[in-house]
């Protein structure tokens, strides 16, 4: 899958603007975050996709009850996204949930269902947290792998890890689990609040399937030739395990 693109913009008509720079033949996989969905609602996913052909990452972050994560991943099911998360914190059952409620949701409009990415520890997310507030032992990237099998085992269709965690993830997932890595930036770019970032290629050697950047591409003097230039990176890196569902 091409790199995706964080639409961290606070407005859908940044967004839409943003969007439209890129040629119409230029494959696009966006992502759309809590900001900008709880802003504009639903409508920005239509907007987004009635503007060009692209990939939509809807990355929501659902947690809450089995019933409750069940019906709300049945509406977001219905838009035709390509990628959903929800935290694999909810459990077996809620992750489970999450994808009925997707295959649902998208068998009653009529379009393909989302694949379903479990977020396992926040990057925010430390040991001294795990242990002082959350009563989790072991360390943050045991905490990450166990939660990767869990979600694989729940049905879902891969995680949402930084590349530092990739290769622990893969030793315990199948083949074609999705591991999907933020964090990333390019030779010489600005790294801004990230702590630990890895360039495309090395995202690619650590067994990523797909990467999200922001910042280096949204706030680039030249956006396309910013995006061009980790696509190329990204493209050509070598890699054991190159997984891409999506075929493009
Ligand atoms: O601008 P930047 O490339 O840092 O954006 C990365 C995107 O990935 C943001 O949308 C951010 O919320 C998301 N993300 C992240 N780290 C995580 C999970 C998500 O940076 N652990």
């Amino acid at each position: 899958m091409p790199p995706i693109i964080a639409l961290d913009f606070a407005t859908g008509q940044e967004a839409v603007a943003f969007v439209a720079r890129f040629p119409a033949d230029t494959p696009l996989f966006v992502k759309v975050g809590m900001e900008l969905f709880y802003a504009e609602g639903p409508q920005i996913v239509r907007d987004l996709q009635a503007l060009r052909p692209l990939n939509l990452f809807l990355d929501l972050k659902l947690h809450d009850i089995p019933h409750t994560v069940e019906k709300a991943a049945y509406q977001l099911g219905r838009l035709g996204v390509t990628l959903t998360t929800a935290h694999a914190a909810g459990g077996v059952q809620m992750l489970a949930a999450a994808k009925r409620g997707l295959l649902a949701g998208a068998e009653a409009a009529g379009v393909l269902p989302p694949k379903l990415l479990a977020i396992t520890q926040l990057t925010s997310t430390s040991t001294t947290m795990l242990h002082a507030q959350l009563q989790i032992p072991g360390t943050v990237r045991a905490s990450v792998q166990h939660l990767g099998a869990v979600a694989q085992a729940a049905g879902a269709d891969g995680v949402v890890a930084s590349a530092q965690e990739a290769p622990d993830i893969r030793a315990v997932t199948r083949a074609d689990f999705l591991v999907v890595t933020p964090g990333i930036r390019p030779l010489g770019a600005a790294v801004g609040d990230q702590v630990r970032v890895v360039t495309p290629a090395e995202a690619k050697r650590r067994g990523a399937s797909g990467i999200v950047v922001g910042r280096p591409i949204t706030q680039a003097a030249d956006p396309l030739a910013a995006y061009t230039a980790i696509n190329t990176e990204w493209r050509l890196a070598t890699v054991n395990k190159n997984v891409d569902p999506y075929g493009i």
